[in-house]
């Protein structure tokens, strides 16, 4: 078997003080394609890590009076960012164990074989280039879900934002109020991805969605038998969460018992697992959020007291976007950017007409109806340009659980000067945000559910062709 190389940019630095090791190292991993540095001592070697950042270190276990071993814990420490090989005679296990335990990804044992230590070399890069793309990916979710992307310049938002960058890093219990689309789950989001969790779970779960009776297991999990359905064990999402944040998003939606048992949980951070005995401790942060008055439904005795005072260690009230209609322009102009980047165009504009038609609005379905009324403008628009006929407010938006209305006359029909493009992106990416339901598609599309029918065939969209 021949090992192949792929990438021939890597660079790896052979530490061994003796020089026949490092040049025959040199010559086969050289002729495989990557760059290589040589290094014979501790000295040289730090000199090279911090001058070359290799990828990779080849390290000796005995490099003249000094301890390879060493090495790989510094590396491990101190460049992250380079992987290490130790090198041992045949035999010395217990240095095996502690390079592996040092940091070190992988060991090789002299004598080895070209083939033997190409592949070698090549699982370490990589694993290095997964590492990589890991780093890579956090941190665009991380910028996606930053604070800087929740969008306003009033008072009543900016103060909000100041109080849950404050509250971030902290493992306090935040519990967000606001209306339906006012953005309670952009700010959990932020509020994770800002603490020292972030590299930990979030797991969100929406307690108004799944039935009673289930939520309790869903939350803290149960053994097999345990109920009628229950076929076998199965963890719960706060277990799921553990090192990271939970979101109980429409907390309100709890039932007694339910509330009870999250209460404990607040308390003492164990769960028992339904049907089990044995309390496990997990370490959560908890985000709840509601578009309820919790403070109303305890005076009513809907919602328990003890558990409200412990959610409501630090509230973030998200104010209605009527109330801070200065903002109305600054977040059309984010989303139209936005929306544009979806749909794949250089730029999307609006006139100053239908900008002043969007400010007289009251917005009941607040940020996500002018997302909302922004797309359907986009698709129903010439050369780009949103102009008044082409912003058409939905009643239906006016709340997640509002029955949907029929749709009106003018958003029946989609414009026929609309590019076929801009058109077909929009409806896949309607399609796909509404996990293909189409009623709740045409609904968000303001069109009528035979015209969104109409529209699949004539782009021949398929799920499984163009979701992400
Ligand atoms: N300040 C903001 N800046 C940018 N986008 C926002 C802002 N507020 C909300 N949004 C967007 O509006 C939409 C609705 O927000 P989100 O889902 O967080 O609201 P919500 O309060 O959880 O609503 P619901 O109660 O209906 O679940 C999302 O697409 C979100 O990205
Ligand atoms: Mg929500």
């Amino acid at each position: 078997m021949t090992v192949q190389v792929e990438s021939n940019s890597c660079r790896i630095l052979i530490i061994d003080d003796e020089m026949a090791i490092r040049r025959t190292l040199s010559l086969v991993l050289k002729k495989a394609g990557y760059e290589i540095r040589e290094a014979e001592n501790l000295s040289e070697a730090t000199r090279m890590l911090d001058q070359e950042r290799p990828d990779l270190a080849m390290c000796d276990l005995r490099i003249g009076e000094d301890c390879g071993i060493d090495l790989i814990r510094l590396i491990e420490q101190r460049y992250p960012d380079t992987e290490s090989i130790l090198m041992t005679a045949f035999g010395s296990i217990e240095s095996t164990v502690e390079a592996m335990q040092a940091g070190a990804f992988d060991y090789i044992t002299k004598p080895f074989s070209n083939n033997e230590l190409l592949l070698r070399v090549k699982k370490a890069l990589e694993r290095k280039e997964m590492k990589q793309e890991i780093i890579t990916l956090r941190q665009h979710v991380a910028m996606s879900y930053g604070f800087d992307n929740i969008v306003g310049i009033s008072k009543a938002i900016d103060h909000v934002k100041e109080t849950a960058k404050r509250v971030s890093p902290t493992d306090i219990t935040v519990l967000i109020t606001g209306a339906s689309g006012t953005g309670k789950e952009l700010f959990a989001r932020a509020i994770h991805h800002h603490s020292h969790r972030r590299n930990g779970p979030l797991v969100a779960i929406d307690c108004s969605a799944i039935p009673d009776s289930l939520l309790e297991s869903e939350l803290f999990g149960h053994l097999k038998g345990s109920f009628t359905s229950a076929s076998q064990n199965k963890r719960g999402l706060l277990e799921e969460a553990d090192g990271g944040t939970i979101f109980l998003d429409e907390v309100s939606n709890m039932s007694t018992a339910v509330q009870v048992k999250l209460l404990r949980f607040l308390q003492d951070s164990e769960i028992r697992p339904v049907g089990s005995s044995i309390s496990k401790r997990v370490d959560v942060r908890i985000v709840a959020a509601t578009n309820r008055d919790l403070a109303t439904m305890v005076s009513q005795n809907e919602f328990r007291e003890d558990l409200y005072y412990r959610l409501n260690v630090i509230p973030l009230n998200l104010p209605t976007l009527n109330e801070r209609a200065e903002d109305v322009e600054m977040l059309t102009d984010y989303f139209l950017r936005r929306i544009a980047g979806e749909i794949k165009k250089d730029s999307l504009s609006i006139t100053r007409a239908a900008v002043d038609l969007l400010l007289g609005h009251t917005w009941p379905g607040n940020v996500r109806e002018l997302e909302n009324t922004l797309k359907r403008g986009a698709a129903l628009c010439a050369d780009n340009h949103l102009d008044v006929n082409d912003i058409i407010f939905v009643a239906a938006e006016s709340g997640r659980t509002a029955p949907k209305a029929a749709p009106s006359r003018t958003s029946l029909c989609l414009k026929g000067n609309l590019l076929d493009s801009n058109q077909k992106s929009l409806i896949v990416t309607a399609l796909n945000d509404n996990d293909w339901n189409y009623t709740r598609t045409a609904s968000e599309l303001g069109i009528g559910r035979t015209t969104l029918w109409r529209k699949i065939r004539k782009y021949d969209l398929k799920r499984e062709l163009v979701e992400k």
